[in-house]
């Protein structure tokens, strides 16, 4: 049957945000879709250069347009909807302070080449990845440059250097010094499992998931975060410093069997074995050994790097104690935001319900989103 215009795609891929963009933008065709993602394994160590393991997300960041209908209607008029806020962009908005969404969003356009002038539409944009650590600002970039690329705007950048380049407007517009596995983990992502990436090689390998009975979910401590606050810039640069005294190159990781002292270099080092060592594991199906990584990766993170918070541990504390649990973590840059937990799939439903009890109620299962797309209004399954 097919939908009625204005329906959200049946699709369900961040279908919360789907409705709210069709809500602002009844006229829209359809939809453009990026993911958000969950990294697996390996925090911290892509700006090393390091072999890390996201996977994309169903949920994410949704975009409708509507053509203008004349030129001299103004340029790009945008409605940012979680920011319920509306505005036609100029160059002038580059001059708005660090993280301002406005500034972002043009920032990415002259990346590409492009001025808030040579847009002649009207997007609603939302996204069901606010609270930390799933990558909402990347999905923010991507919807915009891939939803470009499909209108014939703008330089059409293949995902590496596309990523380089938003990692760059994300350190000069945001103000975070992020590493490159972000963009890369969207627009390279599969709708099968993660990816092995390989920040300092260039590459990228889909690995599959490989457990039967076990899945990822994702479940919110309660605390969101800003990384504009520089937590995530310090911890780079106490990381750089510590590399540096101890003989190490600033922006590499330390060979796997060299020595190392400080605990931000104990933590990179036995962080980017347990991307191995998961991939081992995930291959051989072996949930138990995977979320044994988790947990002494989250060990790893809080006391050797120093980006856990109070309310992460107490949430993978009481995780790991649940039947049905193999493994907790937090996953991203930290400082609050999701945690990733490996759960049975059938004590899921019961593990929700004693999260929200102990005062965790955000949380959902973790799926493969695949890449950015369009999708079209009512979808082939309508
Ligand atoms: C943020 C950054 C990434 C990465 C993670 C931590 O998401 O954007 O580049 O450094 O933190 O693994």
């Amino acid at each position: 049957m097919p939908s009625s215009p204005g329906a959200p795609n049946p699709e369900g891929l961040a279908s919360a945000a789907q409705a709210r963009v069709f809500e602002a933008l009844p006229e829209a065709q359809g939809v453009f879709f990026a993911p958000g993602r969950v990294n697996l394994m390996g925090d911290h160590i892509d700006y090393l250069g390091g072999v890390v393991l996201p996977m994309s997300l169903t949920e994410g960041t949704v975009l409708a347009a509507v053509p203008k209908a004349r030129r001299g209607e103004g340029g790009l008029e945008v409605w940012a909807l979680d920011a319920s806020e509306k505005a036609v962009l100029s160059l002038a908005d580059l001059e708005r302070p660090l993280g301002d969404w406005r500034r972002r969003l043009v920032a990415v356009l002259t990346a590409l080449g492009l001025t808030p002038e040579a847009v002649p539409f009207r997007i609603a944009i939302s996204g069901t990845l606010a609270g930390g650590g799933l990558s909402s600002s990347a999905s923010f970039a991507l919807v915009l440059a891939r939803w470009l690329r499909e209108e014939g705007l703008g330089e059409a950048f293949e995902s590496w250097r596309l990523a380089s380049i938003l990692q760059t407007v994300e350190r000069d517009h945001a103000g975070v010094a992020c590493g490159l596995m972000d963009p890369l983990a969207i627009d390279l992502g599969t709708v099968d499992g993660p990816l092995r990436l390989d920040c300092e090689q260039g590459s990228a390998t889909p690995v599959a998931l490989g457990f039967s009975e076990a899945v990822f979910a994702l479940v919110h401590c309660g605390v969101g975060r800003r990384l504009e606050d520089g937590a995530y810039n310090r911890v780079r640069t106490a990381l750089a410093a510590a590399l540096a005294e101890e003989g190490f190159p600033a922006d590499r990781l330390p060979p796997p069997a060299a020595p190392v002292r400080a605990a931000p270099l104990r933590h990179v080092q036995s962080e980017q074995a347990r991307v191995w060592a998961g991939c081992e594991a995930l291959a051989a199906g072996d949930a138990a050994a995977f979320g044994a990584l988790m947990d002494a990766s989250h060990r790893s993170l809080a006391e050797d790097y120093g980006v856990s918070l109070p309310e992460l541990d107490r949430l993978t504390a009481l995780a790991r104690g649940l039947p049905g649990v193999y493994g907790a973590r937090l996953t991203g840059a930290g400082f609050g935001g999701w945690a990733q937990l490996l759960v049975d799939r059938a004590a899921w439903p019961e593990l929700q319900k004693t999260l929200a009890a102990e005062g965790f109620p955000q949380s959902f299962l973790a799926s493969p989103g695949g890449a950015p797309r369009a999708l079209p209004l009512g979808g082939a399954h309508g």
